[in-house]
């Protein structure tokens, strides 16, 4: 990690261990994008136009920053900062509206700053550092002459890590008021459009599947509009070279730090020249700034790999565990769960939920997840969100005595929550009928028959706040599931002015993201799992709140191999919430082995969603074993490098590698989704492991060594539909 500047070309060389991201400012003030990639220890001393990648004034590109003798064009070269107004005709990352009805912002370079650490963001979740020597950050500061508006962008790396973070802090620095349109978090460029754009898409239960498409001379973005990053979409983008593999070829992954509406670009102009924007969504986007305020855009988390997607991967697993998630539960062991959801829904009393709890314990289960319907009068979904209040029906004791007869019983208690909703029949509602998210007099759609609160408003926060509080106050309650299920319709508050409605998707988020503060520092040693209908809304936003998430509502153990692999392109597995669930599954109706289904949710934060009593007395050992072998694995499942070895988008089988961070262990899983009779073997090659050294197969003392393992590979057969195999691998000693 190091940020140079050389003064005499003035270029900063912004160095991760591994790559190098360079800018440059031009001699009348421009700041220009001149490399990412793999690290250049130094960059030349000469002249910058040099390095530029496009030739300058083409024909129909005006002379906007150059000079007389000089004739230069943002049309031609890659600003850092793109605006709209002079010749710069992509998309801007950045554009407004003053008080005279311009829309014209032009940013020079004024001053930059290089400093040890990190700051944080105000208002927004970022990566952090612990110790102010683990990082480092340059701010450039630019500044629109015409108007006093100030762009500070901030760019840091950390020690050990291959991460650059970035961030964009507009203040309004002129004498009145601006409309801000858009303000992105990054542009970023590659200099040939040899790539591919690869993202996650999905849906409710299909949550972050793989797709890729190539680049050509046009704009490919994916966004949300739905005032979350949603299930439909992640906020995250790969640019891949088309022969890139998990191994080799050069990946870039942008991820940005944020909840809400985004979008994720890749424009490519005439000269083959790409333009990766990624920030807040600017469609129906607007902030009014006053003068001397200040706008924070969120932070992308970008990584080089010249080592394919598995090495980039990787780097954000690394990252996130050590940089985003924080608190206790960051390096704590992570307890088996079991949740009562899918075993009784609504229908449940203190005593099915205590013979759940018994059972789970016997099978050596460490937390009892209470899920949905415990408050207010909730049978079903029909009402009562927003009434956080026990149901005595459901359970006379109240909720202290079943926490604490859980507790006695050895296990933790945990609560199903959803706190950003209200259900039009709830007391919350009849109270205050404008706290949801409404537009005047027109008619609010439900989803899930259920509002959304208006978070933008304080004496709202403050009444969330207060109602999850004074629960988790009330009993021992060591685990909170954090749910949201429903997209923002018909936007509007009753709070905000005319002018400031277009504000409320990020007002919205700013409001979560406090609650989300107030609640999680008021009670650091409770776990808290982020879910949003399963998997919406599984993002880097929710990470430093929620260092787990459930990662979909479905848990059949075929569509979880698309899931979690999907998943993990960015996220760890640490942070994957992955349950083994009853079959016929209730999502999609297929039945899987329960060994499959154990396997697959082990590559994952492990837990059951089902009623054991119902299972065989066979079955039962068989959870009891998988409970016992995910205690032995899950030190190298949550912190050890993960491999991806066989993808189930690329053909009928799925297997990936955990490797401890010594090598000294390691855990396979290998997949079959449908059988095929009369085929050779499948050779699966590890990696990661030690060359060297020779391993044993836990299970059935087998030797191998490590080159064997890597080079040579192990065969598996797959002649049996949804068949799993797990091997752990030990160093002999
Ligand atoms: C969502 C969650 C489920 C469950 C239900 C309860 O769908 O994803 O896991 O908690 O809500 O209503």
């Amino acid at each position: 990690m190091n940020i140079e500047f050389n003064s005499k070309n003035m270029t900063f060389n912004i160095k991760t261990e591994n790559s190098s991201y360079v800018l440059g400012v031009l001699k009348n003030k421009y700041l220009i994008n001149l490399y990412y990639g793999k690290k250049i220890e130094s960059f030349h001393d000469g002249d910058i136009m040099d390095s530029l990648p496009t030739i300058c004034c083409a024909g129909f590109s005006a002379n906007d920053i150059g000079d007389d003798e000089c004739e230069i064009s943002t049309n031609d070269i890659p600003c850092e900062y793109p605006t709209y107004g002079s010749a710069d005709f992509g998309t801007p990352a950045f554009h407004a509206v003053y008080g005279n009805g311009s829309a014209i912002t032009k940013f020079e370079y004024v001053s930059h700053n290089i400093f040890s650490g990190k700051k944080p963001l105000k208002g927004l979740p970022s990566s952090y550092a612990e110790a102010e020597a683990e990082a480092q950050t340059l701010e450039i500061t630019l500044k629109d002459s015409g108007t006093g508006i100030l762009a500070v962008l901030s760019y840091t790396v950390f020690e050990g890590a291959d991460a650059l973070c970035r961030n964009v802090k507009i203040v309004n620095g002129g004498s009145e008021a601006v409309d801000i349109k858009s303000a992105l978090s990054q542009s970023a460029y590659l200099f040939d459009k040899n790539f591919e754009f690869v993202h996650l898409s999905g849906a409710w239960c299909r949550e972050r599947h793989i797709e890729k498409m190539p680049l050509t001379r046009a704009t490919i973005s994916v966004d949300s509009k739905r005032v979350s990053s949603s299930h439909f979409h992640s906020p995250f983008m790969a640019l891949a070279r088309p022969n890139a593999t998990e191994d080799e070829g050069e990946v870039y992954g942008f991820s940005l730090c944020y909840s809400g509406n985004f979008i994720a670009q890749a424009e490519v102009n005439t000269y083959d020249v790409v333009r990766i924007n990624m920030g807040i969504n600017p469609f129906g986007f607007n902030w009014k700034l006053e003068a001397g305020e200040e706008f924070q855009t969120p932070e992308v988390i970008s990584v080089y790999s010249a080592k394919g997607f598995g090495e980039m991967s990787r780097c954000y697993h690394k990252f996130y565990r050590k940089h985003l998630c924080r608190g206790v539960w960051r390096d704590k062991e992570r307890p088996v769960l079991i949740n009562n959801w899918e075993a009784t829904y609504f229908d449940f009393n203190e005593e099915k939920i205590l013979n759940i709890a018994k059972k789970a314990k016997e099978a050596g289960i460490e937390l009892m997840v209470l899920d949905d319907g415990w408050f207010g009068k909730r049978d079903s979904d029909n009402c009562s969100l927003g009434d956080w209040v026990c149901d005595r029906n459901k359970l006379p004791d109240g909720l202290e005595s079943l926490a604490q007869k859980v507790e006695a019983m050895g296990m933790k208690f945990g609560l199903w929550f959803e706190p950003e909703m209200v259900s039009p029949d709830s007391d919350l509602y009849r109270a205050h009928p404008d706290w949801c998210i409404h537009s005047g007099n027109r008619k609010c759609s439900l989803g899930r028959r259920q509002l959304v609160l208006d978070l933008s408003r304080k004496d709202v926060r403050d009444y969330v706040v207060k109602a999850v509080c004074d629960i988790l106050k009330s009993a021992p309650v060591s685990y909170v599931k954090w749910d949201m299920n429903r997209n923002i319709t018909e936007i509007g508050s009753a709070e905000l002015p005319a002018e400031k409605q277009q504000e409320l998707p990020h007002r919205y988020m700013l409001g979560l993201y406090d609650i989300l503060e107030r609640i999680t520092s008021a009670f650091p040693d409770v776990l808290f799992e982020g879910c949003s209908g399963g998997g919406g809304r599984f993002d880097a936003g929710m990470l430093p709140y929620f260092p787990q998430y459930w990662t979909s509502d479905d848990s059949d153990a075929v569509e979880r191999m698309y899931i979690q692999y999907g998943t993990s392109m960015v996220m760890p597995s640490i942070t994957m919430g992955a349950h083994v669930s009853a079959v016929p599954n209730h999502q999609i109706n297929r039945t899987t082995p329960l060994k499959t289904r154990g396997d697959i949710a082990m590559a994952g934060q492990f837990g059951y969603e089902l009623d054991l009593a119902t299972l065989s007395e066979e079955e039962f050992e068989e959870v009891k074993s998988q409970v016992k072998k995910y205690k032995e694995i899950r030190e190298i499942v949550h912190k050890g490098d993960m491999y991806r070895l066989k993808s189930p988008f690329e053909g009928n089988n799925c297997a990936w590698l955990f490797v401890s961070e010594d090598k000294a262990e390691a855990v396979l899983t290998f997949a079959t989704i449908k059988a095929t009779p009369n085929d050779g073997k499948t050779i699966v090659k590890l990696c990661g492991l030690n060359g060297g050294a020779i391993y044993t197969n836990v299970e059935n003392g087998k030797t191998y060594s490590g080159d064997y393992l890597m080079n040579a590979g192990i065969s598996f057969k797959h002649n049996v539909d949804f068949k799993t195999e797990m091997i752990s691998l030990k160093i002999k000693k």
